[in-house]
């Protein structure tokens, strides 16, 4: 089965990064995968260059030591693969002003900054792009980018009516627990690379006495009741699903297994640390060496550039392009 999936280079990895996709991806990583730096999407975050450039290189590294494995996998940067910039065209001439406006990302986003620029609004097609080039039939992500699968999928579908069989229609799926990992600090927010709160976001290559830190001081509620119950008790429900995605119980059968929220903490901190410390030990050493990385992506970009430029070649033969 084929899959593709992407993450901006937009900032260091945090949990709802690592639980919600990149632990998936690692999972999926014996089918057809591929996996990309998706750095012409982090231009529409105004980013200055040396500060892309040193988050393309993080993200590389963060990737192997997550554990994906360039000997399984594909993994390569969007830009070096210039399909994807081709594609997005002629899927920018299928999708509607309309659709796109109705994004929640780009509401959202489109609030915060004045004079936003086009490549906000037509984001979604890009991605709508990266994921058809590769006929992928599944998108592991987190919960956020749903609205822009069904996107990816309308569009996908429309063109194929309109010009003839040439897309694979893809799914996205989501992990059971932990699609949404929620800032400790504001269990109604989502945890966020662009609205990190200091003490509410856990970074995958965070120091051990900071995971220890930000999991003891996470908000939870006064009642001292231990239930999973994501209404009354967003805040501990959230510490519930972190702890069953990292222990394979369900949220129920961690809280049946707690009466004290410190212990809970105290313990979950420790399961943390456990799975992330080598983690992060090979991340330090990944960085030692930005060539090899660099090298790992050429390969990558070489195998993708194959499919992608078979399907963006169907694709324009489809729609009239000589
Ligand atoms: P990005 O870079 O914001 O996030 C990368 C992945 O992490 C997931 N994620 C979360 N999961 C659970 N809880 C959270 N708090 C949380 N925050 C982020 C995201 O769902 C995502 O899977 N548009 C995409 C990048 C993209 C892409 C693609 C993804 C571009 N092209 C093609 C898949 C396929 C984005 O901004 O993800």
């Amino acid at each position: 089965m084929k899959i593709l999936s992407g993450m901006q280079p937009s900032g260091p990895l945090h949990l709802g990064n690592y639980l919600g996709a990149l632990r998936q991806w690692v999972r999926a990583q014996n089918e057809d995968a591929y996996y990309c730096v998706v750095d012409l999407h982090a231009l529409t975050l105004q980013i200055a260059p040396e500060e892309l450039r040193a988050n393309t290189t993080d993200l590389l590294a963060s990737y192997l030591a997550a554990g994906l494995d360039p000997e399984v996998c594909t993994i390569f940067v969007q830009s070096h693969v210039s399909y994807h910039a081709q594609l997005n065209w002629l899927l920018e001439c299928v999708a509607t002003y309309g659709e796109l406006s109705r994004m929640v990302a780009f509401k959202e986003k489109s609030e915060r900054q004045e004079g936003y620029r086009v490549g906000l609004l037509t984001y979604p097609v890009l991605m709508a792009a990266d994921i058809l080039l590769y006929e992928s039939e599944e998108v592991p992500v987190g919960d956020d980018q749903r609205q822009h699968l069904e996107l990816t999928r309308d569009i996908a579908e429309r063109f194929n009516n309109r010009f003839g069989p040439t897309f694979q229609v893809p799914v996205g799926v989501q992990p059971p627990v932990a699609a949404r990992v929620m800032d400790l600090q504001d269990p109604s927010r989502k945890m966020s690379k662009s609205l990190a709160s200091p003490l509410g976001t856990v970074y995958m290559f965070d120091a051990p006495v900071d995971i220890e830190k930000k999991i003891a001081k996470a908000v939870t509620d006064t009642d001292g009741e231990m239930r999973f119950d994501w209404d009354q008790k967003p805040g501990l429900s959230n510490l519930l699903e972190i702890y069953s995605s990292l222990s394979g119980e369900t949220p129920e059968e961690v809280a049946a297994r707690y009466s004290r929220y410190g212990e809970l903490k105290s313990d979950l901190a420790a399961l943390l640390i456990a799975i992330l410390a080598p983690l992060r030990e090979r991340y330090e050493e990944l960085l030692a060496s930005p060539d090899d990385l660099y090298k790992v992506a050429a390969r990558g970009a070489d195998k993708a550039s194959v499919l992608a430029g078979s399907v963006y070649r169907r694709a324009a033969a489809a729609m009239g392009l000589t």
